[in-house]
């Protein structure tokens, strides 16, 4: 792979080189021994939230929530970025459920095509920066058909265990500074919401929002609005 960025590069683009470049260790972060009880309650709900239905997945990384929607879905279209992660995704084993995988950029799903019955984003909202949630919802709404169910589920901030903030910038992001093993370092926008932002950001979009907080992840359940 291509040396790292510069440090001037566009904080999307340098989002997408860290993740191309962190795909082979991604999945540590869910071995963390204190998280396990919440990975497991967030693993059963993903796997009973879509029976039977066609899920469009948007920031897939190395497919570990695909595989869980997997076990009930009909069919799941998993999108991301980066290829490097689709490759590692795509080498899983989805048994019954047909997965496929696109290349694609969450803020306009552009060559996502038709609608799907239901959308699922696992840790990437925190990524986004605030100004550009709008964008976001509203390309995941854009390919779900009206009163799709949706799931997203991302991380709280734990005072002890999550890795600090490094700065706030004047739109009201936070930053962490990320280290891979080869010991390159990327600062990336990880913003924490609370439960009344998230409620304020998914309100105008969505029907019977339910947000649910566990000690290590927040979680929220709603249907597309019919006039979204
Ligand atoms: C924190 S990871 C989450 C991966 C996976 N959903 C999970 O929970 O294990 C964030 C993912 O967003 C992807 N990504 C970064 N920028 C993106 C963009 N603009 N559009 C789509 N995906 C993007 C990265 O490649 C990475 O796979």
């Amino acid at each position: 792979m291509n040396k790292r960025l510069p440090d001037e590069i566009n904080p999307e683009t340098r989002l997408i080189d860290y993740y191309a470049r962190r795909a082979p260790e991604y999945e540590r972060i869910y071995h963390r021994p204190e998280r396990q009880d919440d990975l497991r309650k967030l693993e059963q709900l993903v796997a009973q939230a879509f029976r039977d239905l066609d899920v469009l997945e948007v920031a897939c990384g190395t497919g570990y929530w695909t595989w869980f929607i997997a076990m009930q879905a009909r069919s799941i279209l998993a999108a991301d970025s980066s290829a490097e992660v689709i490759a590692i995704a795509r080498d899983k084993d989805y048994a019954a459920c047909a997965v496929s995988f696109v290349e694609s950029d969450a803020y306009s799903l552009g060559n996502v095509e038709g609608t799907r019955s239901a959308g699922f984003s696992g840790f990437w909202w925190s990524h986004v920066a605030k100004a550009k949630l709008p964008l976001f919802i509203n390309a995941l709404h854009s390919k779900l058909d009206d009163h799709a169910p949706v799931v997203l589920i991302d991380n709280r901030y734990v005072e002890g265990n999550s890795l600090p903030v490094s700065r706030h910038d004047a739109e009201g992001n936070t930053y962490q500074m990320r280290r891979l093993v080869d010991g390159s370092e990327y600062e990336v926008v990880k913003n924490f919401p609370t439960e009344t932002e998230l409620a304020e950001q998914l309100m105008p979009h969505a029907d019977d929002l339910e947000i649910e907080l566990l000690t290590y992840y927040w979680l929220a359940k709603y249907r597309v609005a019919s006039c979204a």
